[in-house]
């Protein structure tokens, strides 16, 4: 097998929240391979009859692989794209994965302004679109960034706030957090390299009607 072989479309799916709902969407289009469940440690999983290649990655990674053309395409919430800030095309806004990002305290210690947040430091997995949220804001701030379990910052005192994404609001609940500020909505998104899309652009075309006609239907529910 050749990785870099041009007649294979090559998919970049997510490990995590995003992966099982992602590689169901692509099966009801007829998109799967043999091997293609989260748990398993492969990495490259390809269905030779439709030369279809799927691609496991960290979430994070999957705007970098995109970018570079090492996939076509991938599966990936606009929050992780957006702070990776990654040129690729977004085809389309698949509609799950939906939760936001915000800015969320201990209850115990909330001030009255968010302003007076200013120079305190927030934890965070997205530093980029904090920064801009808070500059929006005539804010200055110290970043922290961390990679998981964000919540904890505030509670072991190292950091006074959060950025983080909130879906069924259960962790900022559990651990005795509440929201002051909203910044922005997310969902998961089709997006493909730049070069692909030219080089492959009827495969790619017909993926995202077909795609968009699944969802559009209800048929992924
Ligand atoms: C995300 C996010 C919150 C949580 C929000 O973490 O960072 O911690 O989900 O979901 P909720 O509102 O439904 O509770 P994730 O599960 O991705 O794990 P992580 O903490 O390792 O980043």
């Amino acid at each position: 097998m050749d990785i870099q072989d041009t007649g294979y479309l090559t998919i970049a799916l997510p490990k995590g929240k995003l992966f099982g709902i992602s590689s169901e969407l692509f099966a009801k289009i007829g998109y799967t391979a043999d091997g293609l469940y989260e748990k398993s440690r492969k990495l490259v999983i390809t269905n030779d009859e439709k030369k279809i290649r799927f691609i496991i990655t960290k979430t994070a990674d999957v705007p970098t692989y995109v970018e570079y053309g090492a996939a076509d395409i991938g599966i990936i919430g606009k929050d992780v794209l957006m702070e990776s800030g990654k040129d690729v095309y977004e085809l389309l806004d698949l509609g799950f994965g939906r939760c936001h990002l915000m800015m969320a305290v201990p209850q115990s210690q909330k001030r009255a302004k968010l302003t007076s947040y200013a120079h305190t430091r927030v934890a965070t997995k997205f530093p980029h679109i904090a920064e801009r949220f808070f500059n929006s804001k005539g804010m200055q701030m110290e970043y922290i960034k961390l990679n998981g379990s964000i919540e904890l910052g505030p509670i072991v005192g190292l950091s006074e706030s959060i950025v983080d994404i909130v879906e069924t609001g259960t962790t900022l609940r559990e651990n005795n957090l509440e929201e002051i500020a909203y910044i922005m909505d997310a969902t998961a998104r089709l997006i493909a390299n730049r070069v692909s899309f030219k080089m492959k652009f009827e495969r790619i075309r017909q993926m995202t009607e077909d795609l968009r006609t699944i969802l559009e239907s209800g048929e992924d529910k």
